[in-house]
């Protein structure tokens, strides 16, 4: 199980209340999810994969934000082996990008995987069109149509529309699960079960911490929201694998997104060391003293576990407060385990600041203005 380095002063009863109302919430159907999770779904999920491996040598994976980072940072962190290797597109509006992403595709066969819970997000709706022209170019319309697999809302949106329309293969994104929350049904499961990530065992690892996390997630939440209060505004990520950077990322959003509110909040950032000890390392050691540094401690090597402990110990030195979550093991147990502690911590961290965990108002306002100006 995750363990975390910190006693900060909790109110349980507030604690239990904010539980409470996170599990009832709307969009609280992540909570339970990998408890019960709909294993008629999963099984056609595992063999959508199969046939996409079975069909392709790539899969692009369309999607923002929510819909694409999670499994991102699973599958770059664990490396898995796979025939049909992932590319990423629609993150992003520009050319250049989608341009390299189809020239990558090339010739070799493919499938696309498009993942958006509106069916309305502009980048991976334009990144969705040339993709989706390529395979009819390729295999003609009929056999385009059956490599295309669609994750998105049960009813509504344009996306939803034409997948029902095509007969696209579609996944389901719940109504009581919002982008970031959402690594754990298809969204991210399909294109990590594609990558040859064991799917069985991240939900395995998420669902052994259903109920038994809320300790660890309720310290880290209320010592994050205690040093929120004393003026620390800045919390760095800090891990000391590489091949992490996306789980970094993926943090970022969650908390970013989740937190950010009302003048509320505080801003994650993230470093990768030993890099980034020749880079932001002298800023951490001796910058401003408005930071904390949360380790995301994966289990590592020997070696490797020695910078961990100097960095610690430099960094306590130099006035920075430095948490440390203990991961269990690295591999997908570990991260089902890490991905719903950390979604956990967060819904509850959010409450504690007076902010709605699930939404994204400023989100909207870009694409609103993003639509004028198009
Ligand atoms: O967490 C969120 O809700 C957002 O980051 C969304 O995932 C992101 O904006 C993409 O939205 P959509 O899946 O509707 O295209």
């Amino acid at each position: 199980m995750i363990d975390i380095n910190c006693s900060p002063e909790v109110d349980l009863e507030k604690t239990k209340e904010i539980i409470r109302r996170i599990a009832k919430d709307k969009m609280g159907g992540w909570v339970e999810l990998p408890k019960k999770y709909d294993i008629g779904e999963f099984v056609r999920m595992k063999e959508t994969a199969k046939k996409i491996q079975d069909e392709s040598e790539y899969l692009v994976c369309i999607g923002i934000g929510g819909s694409y980072l999670g499994h991102r940072a699973v599958i770059e962190a664990l490396r898995p082996k796979s025939e049909t290797k992932i590319i990423y597109a629609g993150n992003s509006l520009s050319k250049r990008e989608l341009d390299f992403a189809l020239a990558k595709v090339g010739d070799h066969d493919f499938s696309v995987n498009v993942i958006s819970k509106s069916g309305t997000t502009l980048e991976p709706a334009v990144a969705f069109g040339e993709f989706k022209k390529k395979l009819i170019e390729k295999y003609g319309e009929k056999e385009a149509y059956s490599r295309i697999y669609a994750t998105t809302d049960a009813k509504h949106g344009a996306l939803h529309d034409e997948a029902v329309a095509c007969g696209y293969t579609r996944f389901v994104i719940p109504d009581s699960i919002g982008g970031r929350y959402s690594v754990l049904t298809a969204v991210g499961l399909l294109p990590m079960a594609v990558a040859g990530v064991d799917v069985d065992k991240i939900l395995e690892g998420a669902a052994e911490a259903v109920g038994e996390i809320v300790g660890q997630a309720t310290k880290y939440a209320w010592m994050r929201y205690t040093l929120g209060k004393k003026n620390y505004d800045t919390e760095v990520f800090a891990s000391f694998e590489p091949s992490t950077a996306y789980f970094n990322e993926w943090l970022k959003q969650l908390f970013g997104e989740s937190e950010g509110k009302n003048k509320q909040g505080i801003l994650p950032t993230s470093v990768i060391y030993s890099t980034d000890l020749h880079s932001l390392g002298q800023f951490m050691q001796d910058g401003r003293r408005n930071l904390f540094e949360t380790i995301v401690d994966y289990p590592t090597d020997e070696m490797n576990a020695k910078v961990v402990s100097a960095v610690r110990a430099a960094h306590l030195g130099g006035g920075i407060p430095v948490l440390d979550i203990r991961v269990s093991s690295f591999d997908e147990k570990g991260f089902g385990e890490l991905i719903y502690f950390f979604e956990l911590a967060c819904a509850i961290s959010a409450n504690l600041f007076e902010v709605n965990p699930f939404d994204q108002p400023g989100v909207e306002a870009y694409k609103a203005k993003l639509q004028e100006l198009l």
